[in-house]
């Protein structure tokens, strides 16, 4: 019998995740199908249920649901209870188990850009909200040793590292103080929303004084390239948009689901394909 997989988000139109995961599973003739469900927060509980009633072999999480959904499901990976958040549950036999892959998602396409001694680069977070806490935890538990955070309310930035218990000694700024200090960062990745359609003339952050080679990262990829990875690509940047993220978010998914590494290249030409139009 087919397995059957989903997305449970509000809003989910625009989801590539349809599209990349069931190329996938007709590339590797796997008799499976994805699909995206629009469920509401309150409509939530209910969406679980069905979910174990019916049998699907599994689903993402994504916007507003991912950490709401931990109250409904019967275990928690371990790096996703530390994150806070859900983005893929398997369904093992009727037991539903929660995992996380937007963290490693992020750090393995970083290393594919940094090299394979990326978690002992300067690295300068921009963001502190759920986007921000996956990767700070996700890196913190890779051994990352020198990780700070810039965010517009400072407090926020405070708060995401003192919740953590990571042998780091990672600070918080403002964002016009990690401004005057970017030289000293080797990496710095935006994982806020500034610069994302249609506010495509907004930058997270100046970049004025970084030093060319510095590594720049940003989790948005509509636009393709925001303006801030432009201007640093200008200033010789080293830069990476976030379909790296978000293609490898999915791939890991698709393992946790499948036990089938699926082919990587072939998952982001699809989704290349349908941003470009
Ligand atoms: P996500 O889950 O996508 O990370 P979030 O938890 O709402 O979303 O976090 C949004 C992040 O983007 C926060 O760091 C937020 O800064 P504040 O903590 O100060 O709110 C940041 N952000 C969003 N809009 C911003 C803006 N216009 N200027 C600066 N930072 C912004």
């Amino acid at each position: 019998m087919g397995k059957l997989f989903g997305l449970l988000g509000h809003p989910v139109g625009h989801s590539l995740s349809p599209i990349m995961h069931n190329d996938q599973f007709a590339h590797l003739g796997l008799d499976c199908h994805y699909t995206a469900f629009d469920v509401l927060p309150e409509q939530l509980e209910n969406a679980v249920k069905g979910i174990r009633a019916l049998g699907i072999a599994g689903f993402n999480v994504t916007i507003p649901h991912k950490v709401q959904v931990m109250e409904y499901l019967d275990e928690i990976d371990e790096e996703a209870r530390q994150i806070g958040a859900v983005n893929t549950v398997v369904n093992n036999n009727g037991t539903l188990i929660g995992y996380n892959t937007d963290g490693k998602g992020f750090a393995v396409s970083l290393e594919k850009l940094a090299g394979e001694n990326f978690l002992k680069k300067k690295i300068l977070l921009i963001g502190a909200g759920g986007a921000a806490r996956g990767i700070y935890v996700t890196l913190a538990r890779m051994g990352a040793k020198n990780i700070d955070i810039a965010n517009r309310t400072v407090s926020k930035a405070i708060e995401l590292i003192e919740t953590n218990q990571f042998p780091l000694h990672s600070k918080a700024f403002a964002i016009d103080e990690a401004e005057e200090m970017l030289a000293e960062y080797e990496i710095v990745i935006n994982t806020t929303s500034v610069g994302m359609s249609p506010h495509i003339d907004h930058k997270p952050l100046s970049l004025k004084n970084m030093k060319a080679g510095t590594i720049l990262s940003d989790i948005i990829y509509n636009p393709f390239e925001t303006n801030w990875l432009k201007e640093g690509k200008r200033l010789g940047a080293i830069t990476q948009n976030g379909i790296g993220m978000f293609v490898r978010q999915g791939a890991l998914a698709f393992e946790l689901w499948t036990n089938i590494k699926p082919d990587y290249d072939r998952m982001e030409q699809i989704v290349i394909q349908q941003l470009r139009g």
